[in-house]
Formats: C-alpha cells, sequence, structure tokens
C-alpha cells in the first residue's frame, strides 16, 4: 500500500470510528466537554456579594417583577432589616422631572425559629409603555435608586430579548452564572426564572437567613430587570417535624406576582403578557389533575391567548416533561400526561424547565397519540409541538446531573451537563434564536443554539401557502 492510499485508509477509518461512536446514539448529540466534577459551595456569610447596603436599616433584597397582565406595572420588593421603614417607593420617567409617589404594604413571617425582616412590596401601575424609569427606596436617611425600563405595548413585531436561569442557589457557580448573564452581548430584559431559588431549605431547619443572603445576591440584577418567578420544589418548606405545614411560605412572603391579574386563584400559577410573548408559569408541586384550580385556570387560559398580539408562547414549569437525564428522570411523566396535548393543540413555542441540574434541548416531539388499543406511546417528530429545554443548571450546591440514560433518546436533540443560562431573543413575529451559554466559556460564546420559527404563524403560512 502506497503512502497515500494508506492515509486514505487511515482517514476511512478514523471516519468509520466517528461514525460508530455518534451512530450508537438514537437521538441528538451529547457534548463530551470536559468538566470539573466536584460540588460547588455556598458563598460565605461574609462574602461581598452578600453585603448588606450601608446605613442602618438600609433596604436590601430589592428586586422587580412585572404588576400586572399587560406589561404597564412594576412589583418593586424590598426588606428593611431592624423596622418597617417607609412604605413608599418614588418614581419617575427618566425624561421627566414629575417625581410620584405609591405606598405598598409591609408583612413579615415567622419560620421555626427564625423571624423575617420587614418585606415590602409596592406596585407601581399605569406606567407608559417603553420608557426608562428610576425609582429610590427609603429608609430614614437612606435612599437607594435603582431603575427599570418598561417593555412596549403587547404587539406582535417587538423585538424582545428574556434571560433564563434555573436552580440557581448562591454558590461561588451561581455567582458566575449570574455574571455570564449580566456580561452576555445579548442583552436579556427580563429574567424567566424557572424555579429552585436559594437552596436555604438545604441548611438546619431551613436556615431562613440563607434566603436573605440570596435576595442580596440577585439585587444586582433583579433590582433593575423583572425576573419572573416559578416555584420549585426548594420553594416548598413544607417541615411539619418543626412546625411548618404552610407550604412555599417564605417563597410566598418575599415574592409577589401578578397572578390575580391573570384570574389566577394562586400566585404558583399564572400568565403575562410582556411585549410580543405571552408567558404561562405552571407550579409542577400544587395538584394539577383533573377539575383541581391548576387544571381549571389553565384549560380557560390556553383559549384566551392571541397569538396575532403575543405571537411568542412560552410556558414555564420546574419539572421538565422531556428529560434523558437519570436524575429525577420522568419526575416531570404526570404532568405530561395531563397537558402535553394541550400544549400541541395551543401550539406552545417553546416549554422551559428546570429541576435536573444540566442543559437539554429536544426536537419538537409529542406522545399524545396513545389510546388503550393502539401502542403509540413513543415520541414521535411534530411540528406542533414546542421544543423542551431543561436550564436547570444554574450552579447550586447540589453540584451536575451528570449521569445520563443511554443511548441518547430520539427526543434529545443535544445534552450537555454543564452550568450556565439561556437567552431567548424574539426578532419579529415569525423569528427568535435562543442560545445556551456555557460558564466555562467567553460572555458571547453559544454552546448550544436554535432558530425558532414561531408555531402559529408558521402554521398560517402553511395554510395560506396550501389555500392559494
Ligand atoms: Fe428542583
Amino acid at each position: 500500500m502506497g503512502f497515500n492510499n494508506f492515509c486514505s485508509a487511515l482517514a476511512y477509518f478514523l471516519v468509520g470510528l466517528i461514525l460508530i461512536a455518534f451512530g450508537t446514539c438514537e437521538g441528538g448529540f451529547t457534548s463530551n466537554y470536559v468538566r470539573r466534577n466536584d460540588l460547588s459551595l455556598d458563598m460565605p456569610l461574609d462574602s461581598d456579594v452578600f453585603r448588606a447596603p450601608p446605613g442602618y436599616n438600609a433596604p436590601q433584597q430589592v428586586h422587580l417583577t412585572q404588576g400586572d397582565h399587560e406589561g404597564r406595572a412594576v412589583i418593586v420588593s424590598w426588606i428593611t432589616p431592624d423596622e418597617p421603614g417607609s412604605n413608599a417607593v418614588i418614581y419617575w420617567a427618566a425624561n421627566s422631572k414629575l417625581k410620584k409617589s405609591v405606598h405598598g404594604i409591609v408583612l413579615t413571617y415567622k419560620y421555626y425559629n427564625y423571624t423575617s425582616g420587614y418585606i415590602h412590596h409596592c406596585t407601581i401601575k399605569n406606567l407608559e409603555y417603553d420608557t426608562k424609569y428610576y425609582y429610590v427606596v427609603r429608609s430614614g436617611n437612606t435612599k437607594r435608586q435603582f431603575w427599570f425600563t418598561t417593555p412596549s405595548k403587547p404587539n406582535p413585531n417587538t423585538p424582545y430579548t428574556f434571560g433564563l436561569i434555573g436552580d440557581l442557589g448562591q454558590t461561588y457557580d451561581s455567582n458566575r452564572t449570574l455574571t455570564h448573564y449580566e456580561m452576555n452581548p445579548v442583552k436579556g430584559q427580563t429574567l424567566l426564572f424557572v424555579g429552585d431559588l436559594s437552596y436555604a431549605d438545604n441548611y438546619p431547619f431551613h436556615d431562613n437567613t440563607r434566603w436573605d443572603t440570596w435576595g442580596r445576591f440577585i439585587e444586582r440584577n433583579a433590582g433593575y430587570q423583572p425576573w419572573i418567578w416559578t416555584a420549585g420544589n426548594h420553594e416548598l418548606d413544607f417541615v411539619p417535624d418543626i412546625g411548618e405545614t404552610k407550604p412555599f411560605k417564605p417563597y410566598t412572603h418575599r415574592f409577589f406576582v401578578p397572578y390575580q391579574a391573570s384570574g389566577s386563584t394562586s400566585p404558583l400559577w399564572y400568565s403575562i403578557k410582556r411585549a410580543s410573548a405571552y408567558i404561562i408559569v405552571m407550579s409542577s408541586y400544587s395538584a394539577y389533575g383533573k377539575y383541581t384550580p391548576q387544571y381549571k385556570w389553565l384549560i380557560s387560559e390556553l383559549p384566551k391567548v392571541n397569538r396575532t398580539e403575543t405571537p411568542w408562547l412560552i410556558v414555564l414549569m420546574h419539572s421538565p416533561m422531556y428529560s434523558s437525564y437519570v436524575h429525577h428522570f420522568m419526575e416531570g411523566e404526570t404532568m405530561r400526561v395531563m397537558y402535553e396535548s394541550w400544549f400541541v393543540e395551543y401550539k406552545v413555542d417553546v416549554v422551559f424547565a428546570g429541576h435536573v441540574h444540566a442543559y437539554e434541548r429536544s426536537e419538537r416531539v409529542s406522545n399524545i397519540a396513545y389510546n388503550i388499543v393502539n401502542g403509540l406511546c413513543s415520541p414521535v417528530k411534530d411540528h406542533s409541538a414546542p421544543v423542551y429545554i431543561t436550564i436547570g443548571d444554574g450552579g447550586n450546591q447540589e453540584g451536575l446531573a451528570t449521569e445520563m440514560t443511554q443511548p441518547q433518546p430520539s427526543y434529545s436533540a443535544y445534552r450537555e451537563a454543564s452550568f450556565g443560562h439561556g437567552t431567548f431573543d424574539i426578532k419579529n413575529r415569525t423569528h427568535a434564536y435562543f442560545s445556551w451559554h456555557r460558564n466555562q466559556d467567553g460572555f458571547s460564546v453559544e454552546a448550544d443554539s436554535l432558530w425558532f420559527h414561531n408555531r402559529y404563524w408558521k402554521s398560517m403560512e402553511e395554510q395560506s401557502v396550501a389555500v392559494s
């Protein structure tokens, strides 16, 4: 064999090896990215990211979320540690000198041997769309100033960029994730948080001082852009042994959401419109079977979504419906059985979940054809189905879920156990660009990405082509 022939044979052999390596998978791509596998440690209490602002009783843990259904209101929340202080938020548009003031409510709660500070929630209503506002919270002589920008009026062609973080916790890796989100050149305007916030419940008696450190940690971002909340299992804080029998007590006291504006009876499931998106938040840890309040709300909610006003239909939940990791495998299965067919019927564009501490993106599949005799109980390609994205890789102290089911199932398009965050960048009513960023890379590097073609408008185009 001549040298050239030998080189060709070697090349074919290597290509063959590669094909065998990938060909044994039924599904998509499993990243072979090499990562540290030691557990992440929570940052110590005296870390700079947890530092309380200076001044007696200074407002801390300032965070924002949307305050109505349409995007013209903001809920400002903060905590004063020593006494109630002022309930008021002073705010003004950046292009105006006219300052306004609105008063909110203050509450406290006890959890075992912990007593919270004074938790303030203040809703600023009737804001102008697409406007930058400054706001001030104060206690005595201590004032703290922040800002936010309202979205445009719900409109089908408004570009808008959402960030995505889940299962964040408060470790050094959590800090890297938040920093990468902040430094990403694709600037997120609102963060969609898919549950499991502080991981305070991993401390003895669910030490709620770790809820406070988490509130101070996220303030640097959540004080300036809304974080849209989804509850996860680490928000349950249900411990009858120590007398804590009210599920979600710390979470629901600290994080208000505008649930009544969407006709919900619980802050654990609700919806908002924001620019060109309609966002439905579900609760994996509340009853969702037939006739439950969540079921009844969702069945009346989905037909209300007007895709000519808000083309992008996004669902958030904590436990994923499709995940091929070993940890938490099929925990979302009962919710999938209940609701997947609705998501296909109403052409949901994307379902974001957390819970599994890794990243995974699905193909557009559905598994809804089964009846008691037909045996059709495997996921199949379905162009009306959403893409399911697991983004529970915020970086909490429990570490990564590295063990994956083998072979990679056909519904799984890409999976990788690395910490990171995502962005969902809506360009117009038909196109959006999703990208996932792992923490080990530079701020602008995309480890995985996908162009989204809007499900509703895509089917409209197909119908018009068929008719013409
Ligand atoms: Fe979880």
